[in-house]
């Protein structure tokens, strides 16, 4: 198995300071067959060896197709889920290790902030009630006698009605659920949100806000922020970094300019050419790239790069070489931002591509 690692890393990250340093994390589900037995025949790699830092105070995006292993690494990076193999550190702590007291003190500073506002909220729990759950497992954030206080005041913070505290889930719109969940996220004042795509089931019109209270949370809060999308337009705003992946791996880091500007990776540049362009004179000029077939199983991924069955670039090497996460050998001495890591064997911008299309 490989083991990349995000290189890219941020001097200029609002602080600096490393919070959450993921090392070849792996999850595999296991396959069983037999309703006695329970035999297993295989596993599904949804997480095949991921690697990352966070810093403080920055957003990383994460972002790919669905089915890919975005959620499952949100949930092994709040405890939901257990690692197959890997590490992740929080503060220099290994995480994966912890149980009891110290796992719930760590847990508090990691919280979640879940898809679908739609179907994460219990519809029998007053919105009080949900927003101020999380102080029955951490009583020692909320003192008794002081809670409903607290709750009126998240719900202030991230735009609701205080007032509303006695309201039920089914009488607020898709956007001020999202808000409830952000609320919920934020009482045990974490430290660290994984937002698991936060914004994909609302309306286009309502995302950019509750991007938007993200943003201006983070900063109110020194947040920092993991944040998934299924799509490379959602992030661009509020992302620092940017991670690619594709079938349970990272395939493409980096800066927001090294991701959109200069990608180098097919399929990061398949999925920006999916990207809406605004501008018509652009749109024309810019080639579309059409993702053909579908993503393979991750119980079945395919030898070597797991992207070659669906790239118009592959060659025989493809389905030998895994290739490396690694700033590839030939940008090494290259300036700016085409030099970050890209797993694949001819990583080359798009433009250097549509020259060649051209010229051929
Ligand atoms: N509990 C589970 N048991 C078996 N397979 C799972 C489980 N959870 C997720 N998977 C599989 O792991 C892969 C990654 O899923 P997920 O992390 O939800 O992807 P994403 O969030 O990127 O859509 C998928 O093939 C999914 O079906
Ligand atoms: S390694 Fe080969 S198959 Fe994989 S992305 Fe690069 S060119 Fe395509
Ligand atoms: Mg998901």
């Amino acid at each position: 198995m490989t083991s990349p690692e995000v290189t890219a890393k941020r001097a200029d990250a609002p602080g600096g300071e490393t919070i959450l340093e993921v090392r070849d994390l792996v999850k595999h589900f296991p396959l069983t067959q037999g309703i006695v037995f329970h035999r297993q025949v295989g596993a599904v790699q949804a997480v095949d060896g991921v690697s990352f830092d966070l810093h403080r105070g920055e957003t990383l995006g994460i972002v790919g197709e669905s089915g890919c292993g975005k959620s499952t690494i949100a949930k092994m990076l709040v405890n939901l889920e257990r690692p197959t193999a890997g590490g992740i550190r929080y503060k220099g702590e290994d995480i994966t290790r912890l149980s009891g007291r110290a796992l719930r003190a760590v847990r508090r500073n990691i919280q979640m902030v879940f898809q679908d506002p739609y179907t994460s909220l219990n519809p029998r729990m007053t919105v009080g009630d949900i927003v101020g759950e999380p102080y029955d497992i951490h009583p020692e954030v909320a003192p008794k006698g002081s809670r409903r206080a607290r709750v009126q005041e998240l719900l202030d913070v991230v735009g609701l009605n205080p007032e509303h505290i006695n309201r039920y889930p089914h009488q607020f719109s898709g956007g001020q659920r999202q808000r409830i969940g952000i609320a919920r996220g934020l009482a045990l004042r974490p430290e660290v949100i994984v937002a698991d795509e936060p914004v994909s089931a609302l309306d286009v019109s309502v995302q950019a806000q509750v991007v938007n209270l993200l943003e201006r949370l983070q900063d109110e809060f020194h947040l920092s922020y993991i944040f998934i999308a299924h799509d490379l337009s959602v992030v661009r705003h509020i992302s620092d970094r940017v991670a690619v992946m594709y079938l349970g791996r990272i395939v493409e880091s980096g800066t927001d300019t090294a991701i959109y500007e200069h990608a180098t990776h097919p399929y990061t540049q398949a999925l920006l050419s999916a990207v809406p362009v605004p501008d018509p004179e652009a749109r024309e000029t810019r080639g579309r790239i059409l993702l053909a077939g579908d993503v393979p199983s991750p119980a079945d991924p395919p030898s070597g790069c797991r992207f070659r069955t669906r790239c118009w670039k592959a060659q025989p090497v493809c389905a030998e070489k895994d290739p490396a996460l690694d700033v590839p050998p030939w940008f090494r001495e290259a300036e700016g931002a085409v030099a970050h890591p890209s797993a694949c064997h001819f990583a080359a911008e798009w433009e250097d591509e549509e020259r060649r299309r051209g010229s051929a």
